[in-house]
Order: C-alpha cells, then sequence, then structure tokens
C-alpha cells in the first residue's frame, strides 16, 4: 500500500498591507529551496504575486524557478471552477425563483456576492492539496471576515426552505434535473461542509501584522472570527519591525511607538509562535529580497 502524505497548506491571513503576499512569496521561496515542489497561488482581484516574483507569462500554473509554481487565478477561472464543481442544479434552484440565464446567473454569483468565489476557492485549494502535483501550497488570499460565512449559505437556504417542503418540492426544475430541490441544496451543503473541515483540519493559518494601532485591533477581529469557526493559528509574523535606529530621531520617534504594540503582541498572543520581521530600506520585489524575508521567517538553526 503506498502511504499517503500529509499535504501542506498554508493560508496568510491580516489586514491588507501588512505584507501577507510577501510573507507568503517569502515561505513558498523557502519550500522550492529546501527542493519541494511548491504552489503559490492567489484569487486577489488586484493580483500581486507576479509582480513580486517579476513574472510576465499568463500562463497558469507558471515556473518561477525549479521546484516553485505559481497561480493567480481570476474570475474568469473561479467561474470555471462554478462550472465544474457546482454544475447547473444550484443555477436551476435559483431560476426557479427568478428568471435568469446562466451566464448572467454565474457572473452575480461570483462577483456580487462576496465570499464566494472564496468558498470555490477553498474548494480548489483542497482538490490540489488532494492530488499529488505538489508538497506544499502556499495560499496568499485569505477568505476570512464575514466572508467565511457564505460557506453557511447552503445551511441557511436549506433552513428557509424548510418550512414548505411541498411547495418546493413542485417546482420545476430543468430537464438536467431530477433531484428535488432540498437534495441539490443538501448537497451543497455538505460541499461547504467538507470544505470547512479542511480549512479546520488541513491549513495551517499564518497571521500577519505591523506594529500599530490599526493593524493590532484587526489582529483580534480575525482571531475571534477564526475561532468561530474553529480554526487555530500557530504563527504571528510582526512585519516592519523597526530594528536599525542610527541617530534618526525620526527613527526612533516610529521605534519607540512600535515598542508599546510589540510589548501588547507578546502579552497577548503568547501562545502563537511569534516571529519579527524588520522593515527594509526597500520594497521586497525579486527572489533576492524575497531571500532577506525568508531567512528572517525561517532562521538556519
Ligand atoms: N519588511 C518589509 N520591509 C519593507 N517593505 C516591505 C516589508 N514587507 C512588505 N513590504 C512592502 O510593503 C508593501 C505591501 O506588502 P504586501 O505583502 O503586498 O502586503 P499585503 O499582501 O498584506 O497587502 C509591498 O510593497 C512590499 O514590498
Ligand atoms: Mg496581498
Amino acid at each position: 500500500m503506498t502511504e499517503i502524505k500529509p499535504k501542506h497548506v498554508t493560508m496568510f491571513a491580516g489586514k491588507g498591507g501588512v505584507g501577507k503576499t510577501t510573507c507568503a512569496g517569502a515561505t513558498a521561496l523557502h519550500y522550492a529551496l529546501m527542493g519541494e515542489t511548491t504552489l503559490i497561488i492567489s484569487t486577489d482581484p488586484t493580483p500581486s504575486l507576479s509582480h513580486i516574483f517579476e513574472i510576465k507569462s499568463k500562463q497558469k500554473p507558471v515556473k518561477v524557478l525549479d521546484n516553485l509554481f505559481l497561480a493567480e487565478l481570476g474570475l474568469t477561472e473561479v467561474k470555471q471552477m462554478w462550472d465544474r464543481k457546482f454544475g447547473r442544479e444550484v443555477y436551476e434552484v435559483f431560476s426557479s425563483f427568478v428568471s435568469v440565464k446562466y451566464a448572467e446567473f454565474v457572473d452575480f454569483m461570483s462577483s456580487i456576492l462576496p465570499g464566494l468565489s472564496d468558498e470555490f476557492m477553498v474548494d480548489y485549494i483542497k482538490e490540489l492539496s488532494l492530488g499529488s502535483d505538489y508538497e506544499h501550497i502556499v495560499w496568499d488570499t485569505a477568505p476570512l471576515g464575514q466572508t467565511l460565512g457564505l460557506l453557511e449559505t447552503p445551511t441557511m437556504l436549506r433552513e428557509h426552505l424548510k418550512p414548505a417542503p411541498r411547495i418546493y418540492s413542485r417546482l420545476k426544475l430543468g430537464a438536467e434535473t431530477r433531484r428535488p430541490v432540498l437534495a441539490i441544496l443538501k448537497g451543497w451543503e455538505k460541499l461547504s461542509g467538507q470544505d470547512m473541515e479542511f480549512l479546520r483540519d488541513d491549513v495551517r493559518f499564518v497571521l500577519v501584522t505591523i506594529a500599530e494601532a490599526l493593524a493590532v485591533e484587526q489582529l483580534d477581529s480575525i482571531l475571534t472570527e477564526m475561532n468561530r469557526y474553529g480554526f487555530k493559528a500557530e504563527q504571528l509574523t510582526i512585519n516592519n519591525v523597526i530594528k536599525e535606529i542610527g541617530n534618526s530621531t525620526f527613527l526612533k520617534s516610529k521605534a519607540d511607538q512600535q515598542k508599546q504594540y510589540l510589548e501588547l503582541l507578546y502579552g497577548k498572543y503568547s501562545h502563537l509562535q511569534i516571529v519579527e520581521i524588520p522593515l527594509f530600506p526597500h520594497e521586497i520585489k525579486g527572489v533576492d529580497r524575497l531571500r532577506l524575508v525568508e531567512t528572517q521567517l525561517f532562521p538556519r538553526k
């Protein structure tokens, strides 16, 4: 019997601009340098991964280095995922209530409803992690906040439909669908449940923050949200920490301000593994600079 290797999916969560993509890039680079086949993937609508890795190719996934592949998924791919996985059945449930064309429906579902694309994404990454193409999957965009609530949509719908099963069971569904509405919703619910379970059991969450009031506050709400769903964070990365002050009164003042937030973070999150990344005097672009971050995230023993 072949042994099933545990899959490693790492997801980065945190407020916008704190350095999630940078940390995700450096983490993926780390695994690739260790000789492990790694995919870095994002569904960020304004993607920056290919910018950081200085990639021009539109190929998905594109090879960045030995062992390192990159994929930025846009709305088109998300729609294809919808077609493949969720198919027409859910559409037929909806179109029995409102008259809408399938293409419009998919547009609506994947763009208007916030977070649905995240559900597809969770599902997509779950499938990838079950396959054998990659030893590590590093996931840049985090579907946290209210968006995770969308995994509860089918449950919610089913709850609402419960009181009148006879009416709904008589809805005329398309020729392709023989299953009753509630069974379809139940199927969708099951899928969402499995996606949740995958996030809970198979994904390593890394939180990223900076030592500033707003980021520290938002970290708290992200953790509350994660707890609500039973997701456990292991690591907290504090980015942009000022390490060298020299004679600069400007940097001294910035560092003093950071100090109080650092103390707060270390006090409050002592159960997490905390890693600091210094503020570099330049942006992090290109593999060489990502390596600077990589050595901070994974210090050599
Ligand atoms: N430690 C750092 N030192 C200097 N610049 C950084 C550092 N970390 C991130 N940056 C820069 O900050 C910007 C935002 O980082 P990014 O990783 O895109 O944040 P996020 O993905 O959380 O929105 C980028 O231009 C990046 O190069
Ligand atoms: Mg980003």
